[in-house]
């Protein structure tokens, strides 16, 4: 795998035009883009063609959280696209849930288990959950009984990743948000590495967004991402 693989660029924008000229901006810099929400909402789904037809993968971050046949069913619209290469479901939906969905995905996708949302702090689980875990303990837990499930591995931050893969395996895959250059704006992230040191840390895909969707330069600071990854 190539470091240009193991970049997802996070497509976060409010309109079908500007994730478009951002695509093209950036274009042969960057081959793996990430869907929210967002984007997925407000084009109806239809940036999934127009990524496709880009020749670009997707990552599907629309983490599926229901009941098991339902769940199931949204992924076997998600693993039947193409260009889908990762897509994500919630762990805390439980063993049948993940397994039933794990079940729908080829063999060259990655199903994604959301372990605790890095917006949660203990207090929140505390009073939520009613569990004396702190979050990360509780993050720890769903990410190996999401493995046990089948799930092929989890968003974390690049924080975590190397207790995951200590306690998971090597192989389960780590997908890593919240990466800064060193020298860049924060933004609302709270717990940021540089490439480098998610890479030292164990993340096998790092995902950038602002770092690279709000540059002056867009193309120019992959690049440079690219070249840090590298490194
Ligand atoms: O702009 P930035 O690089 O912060 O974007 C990171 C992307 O990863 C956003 O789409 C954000 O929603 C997502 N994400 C995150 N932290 C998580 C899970 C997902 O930042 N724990």
């Amino acid at each position: 795998m190539t470091v240009k693989d193991r970049l997802i660029v996070a497509l976060d924008f409010d309109s079908k035009e500007k994730a478009e000229k951002m695509i093209e901006i950036l274009g042969d810099s960057v081959s793996f883009y990430k869907v929210g929400l967002e984007l997925f909402l407000n084009t109806g789904g239809s940036i999934l063609d127009i990524l496709a037809s880009h020749k670009k993968r997707i990552f599907l971050d629309l983490k599926f959280h229901d009941i098991p046949n339902t769940v199931a069913a949204a992924c076997r619209f998600a693993a039947g696209l193409e260009s889908v290469s990762m897509f994500n479901i919630h762990a805390s939906g439980g063993a049948e849930m993940i397994a039933k969905s794990v079940a729908t995905k080829r063999e060259d996708q990655i199903l994604l288990a959301v372990t605790a949302l890095t917006s949660l702090d203990d207090k929140d689980v505390d009073v939520y959950l009613k569990t004396s875990f702190s979050v990360s303990q509780l993050a720890q837990n769903l990410a190996q009984e999401a493995q046990k499930a089948g799930a092929s591995g989890v968003v974390c931050s690049a924080q975590e990743a190397k207790n995951i893969k200590e306690s998971c395996g090597q192989g389960f895959i780590t997908v890593c948000p919240g990466i800064r250059f060193s020298d860049s704006d924060m933004g609302d992230q709270k717990r940021v590495l540089s490439p480098k040191e998610a890479l030292e840390n164990g993340a096998d895909y790092l995902v950038v967004g602002r770092p690279i969707t709000g540059a002056e330069n867009p193309r120019a600071m992959a690049e440079r991402m690219l070249q840090e990854m590298e490194h």
